[in-house]
């Protein structure tokens, strides 16, 4: 196993403390891919299951991953679709899929010796720090855009007994005060730009192949830091390059439109620039500069993929379909993947097999279901009341 410059090559010893390339560019972890095993046969699932593909020795575990690919019979009928599915992420130890890469990241944390970590979140990377620092018994501090955090998030960090420090400016600024703090006061930082979380989130890849025996035409979820499509793409990757699959997904990544620099980028067909103010009601995709963007477009552009952005008025809605049709219950910027289905329809056939992300669960953010709902007035507790209502 090396580290490895996705920009100029350069390679780096992976027990030395490191985010960056000296150059400047985004590094990526090297598995050694002869010593990897099959051990695809759709049983057992969980993340540990791939242990032969993940760079630790350690391992501080949640019990993680083995999360649900669910069929939505009720939906790919509407859509006019033969083969939808979602993998609900919702499902992990701390409600998102980010406890793939903190089980990995933490472990490897503990393996150089560190025991105080940091990163900065729009809520659910704080929550599942806090959660496998608390496991590891390990300080977590944790930096978040004062009040654009989701309350169930809040509490998590909170009650797992992280630093939360509030600033005043979005997720951007804080992952830069991160990459800072970490240098100076020598905390392990663990944003998707550390190579070993992805290392955790590429499961998410080997597990849907497990699971279905096949791999899906397209596969769909939404970009913020876009570290997770990144993450993805590599573990297809790794499936195929061991040679255990045959042919590889379409990544179509799905931003929110008032954050969605990265999509802009893509459909204009030019330089990605940074958006100063993102705004939008999903607020785990918050995020005007991702960090990951190099990977991300790569992933996208090598897999025959596509960047796309839907409004919050259509994520909400997707959001309600997910729930009100297939009993999921997904945050907003999950049903982003929805959204970005419902989008692209028309570039999609009607045969083809796709698989929806649901990266986070939907009581991390009750709020905004119950913004848009008006309780009845209490009645009378009384059958004759109860009649009236019906
Ligand atoms: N969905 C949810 C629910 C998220 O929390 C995030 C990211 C994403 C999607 C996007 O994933 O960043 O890998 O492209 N949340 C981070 C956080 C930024 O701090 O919790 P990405």
């Amino acid at each position: 196993m090396i580290l490895r410059c996705i920009e100029c090559g350069k390679e780096y010893d992976p027990t030395e403390v490191r985010y960056r390339c000296e150059c400047g560019g985004l590094l990526e972890v090297l598995v050694d891919l002869d010593k990897v095993e099959n051990v695809f046969d759709g049983k057992n699932i969980t993340l540990w299951k791939y242990e032969s593909f993940i760079p630790v020795e350690k391992r501080v575990s949640l019990n993680e991953g083995g999360t649900p690919i669910y069929r939505l019979e009720n939906l790919q009928t509407e859509l006019g679709m033969k083969e939808l599915y979602v993998k609900n992420e919702g499902a992990n130890p701390t409600g998102s899929f980010k406890d793939r890469g903190m089980t990995v990241g933490v472990s490897k944390a503990l393996e150089l010796g560190m025991d105080k970590v940091i990163c900065a979140s729009t809520g659910n990377t704080s929550a599942s720090l806090a959660a496998y620092a608390a496991k590891s018994s390990i300080k977590a501090y944790v930096l978040v855009p004062s009040g654009k955090i989701a309350l169930g998030k809040l509490a998590q960090a909170i009650v797992y007994g992280a630093k939360v420090v509030p600033i005043r400016g979005n997720f951007d600024d804080a992952l830069r005060v991160v990459v800072e703090a970490s240098k100076e006061l020598g905390v392990y930082m663990l944003n998707s730009i550390n190579p070993f979380r992805l290392e955790g989130q590429k499961t998410i890849a080997f597990e849907i192949f497990d699971q279905l025996g096949f791999v899906p035409d397209k596969v769909i979820l939404p970009v913020g830091n876009a570290g997770n499509i990144s993450a993805i793409w590599k573990g297809f990757k790794e499936l195929y390059e061991a040679g255990f699959i045959n042919k590889l997904p379409q990544m179509i990544g799905i931003q929110a439109e008032g954050a969605s620099p990265l999509a802009k980028a893509w459909k204009e067909r030019r330089d990605f620039k940074s958006l100063k103010k993102p705004e939008t009601v999903a607020t785990a995709i918050r995020i005007g500069n991702p960090a990951n963007w190099p990977k991300a477009w790569r992933a996208v552009e090598e897999s025959g993929g596509v960047l796309e952005s839907v409004t919050d008025e259509e994520i909400l809605k997707a959001q309600k379909m997910l729930a009100s049709k297939e009993g999921i219950f997904v945050e907003p910027a999950s049903a982003s993947s929805l959204a970005g289905l419902m989008k692209l329809r028309n570039e999609t056939e009607e045969d083809e097999s796709v698989v929806l992300i649901t990266t986070g669960h939907g009581l991390k953010d009750p709020n905004i279901i119950l913004e848009g709902f008006e309780l009845p007035e209490p009645i009378e507790p009384s059958l004759e009341a109860f009649k009236e209502v019906l």
